[in-house]
This record gives C-alpha cells, structure tokens and sequence, in this order.
C-alpha cells in the first residue's frame, strides 16, 4: 500500500489525530523506532501510523477494544491499563517512540510520562497528543525538562478555539534539532515552547 492509499484507509477511522498523520510519519521516518507504544488506541488511527512504515514492534495499549477498532497486522493490541502494563514490560525492551494519548487529566498523563520514563531508549520521543486542546495536558507538557516542540494542526477541539496539538518531547537535543528542521522543511506549524 502506498501513502496515499494507507491514508484513504485510515480516514474511516474517527480520530482527533487526523492533523498530524504526516508528522507522525516524519517522526518515524527519522528515528525508525524499534519498539514503539501507544497509550490509548481508541479506534486505532495513530497505531496505523505509527506501524505503517514497520519499523519494528509496535504495541498499543487500551483499557477499552472498540468495536470496528483498525489494528494493523505488524502490531500488536493489548488490553489493559497503561500504568499496570508499565509494571509488568520487560526492562530490557527499551522504548524508542511512546505516545501518550489516554487519560488527558493531569494525574493522568503524569502518571503515564513517570511510569513510562524508566522504559525510554536514550534517544527516545515521547508524542502528546491533545497538548493544546486539554490544559491540565498542556500544564503536564510545559512543565517538561530538556526539549520541546508543538505542533499545532488545524482541526478545532470542539468549541475550545483551540486545535488539539501533538507535543513532541526528548531528553536529546541532537534529535530535537533534527525533528524541528524535519518540521520546518515540511512546514508543519510548529511552535517551541
Ligand atoms: C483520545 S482516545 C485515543 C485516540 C487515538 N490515539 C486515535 O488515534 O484516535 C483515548 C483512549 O485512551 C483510552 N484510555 C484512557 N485511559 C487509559 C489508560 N489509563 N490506559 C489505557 N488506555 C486508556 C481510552 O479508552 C480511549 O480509547
């Protein structure tokens, strides 16, 4: 399948992440993750992006499986709770790409960022969606040390004025650098916080 046909399939999915299906992509494209996990799959949009160039192993963690859910053939569903999931992963499977897209309350991604961090690969990008969208996520997300990006989208979260935002975070400047001049030549709209 080729880009353009992976995005007609993916657009049937509902899905806030519509925005930033080609930054995910270019994320991907740079890092070429081995280990990949996404907290909250809902209908599966991000995991289809996330896996479409099949890097390596992709696993997508959700308290709830929708029915018409889209799981692509090279990931892998597992059905629970991102915090009991981050006590029982393997230690020696570092992740290279997390993406945190659960619970959108402070505790919530707080928790998520902090049980996670100990599983990061030292060149790991941590993705936050819904950055901009939902405040005690933005308040979480500024809070962060070391680098990180904004992107904004376009699409408006309900009646907020807002978009939803997909914050980028990584403890590496080289790749923060490398990820920001990616952005630009893509002209994605970006903000840096
Ligand atoms: C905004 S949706 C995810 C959207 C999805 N990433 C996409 O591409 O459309 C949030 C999902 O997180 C799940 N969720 C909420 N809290 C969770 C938790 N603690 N662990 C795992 N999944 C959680 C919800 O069931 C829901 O499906």
């Amino acid at each position: 399948m080729n880009t353009d046909e992976f995005k007609c399939k993916i657009d049937q999915l509902d899905s806030a992440w519509k925005d930033f299906c080609d930054a995910g992509l270019a994320v991907v494209d740079y890092l070429n993750p081995k280990v990949t996990v996404e907290i909250g799959v809902h209908f599966g949009y991000s995991l289809n992006v996330l896996s479409f160039r099949n890097t390596g192993e992709v696993y997508g963690i959700d308290i709830i499986r929708q029915d018409g859910i889209s799981i692509p053939e090279n990931a892998t569903f597992i059905l629970g709770s991102s915090l009991d999931e981050a006590k029982k992963w393997d230690t020696g499977k570092k992740i290279d790409l997390l993406h945190i897209d659960g619970d959108h309350s402070r505790e919530g991604v707080k928790s998520d960022y902090e049980r996670w961090l100990p599983h990061l690969a030292g060149r790991a990008v941590v993705l936050f969606h819904d950055v901009i969208c939902y405040a005690a996520v933005w308040n979480f997300f500024i809070g962060l040390p070391d680098f990180k990006l904004v992107l904004k989208g376009e699409d408006e979260c309900g009646d907020t004025g807002k978009t939803f935002g997909l914050g980028v975070w990584t403890a590496d400047s080289e790749v923060a650098e490398a990820l920001e001049k990616t952005f630009k030549k893509n002209n994605f709209s970006l903000d840096r916080s």
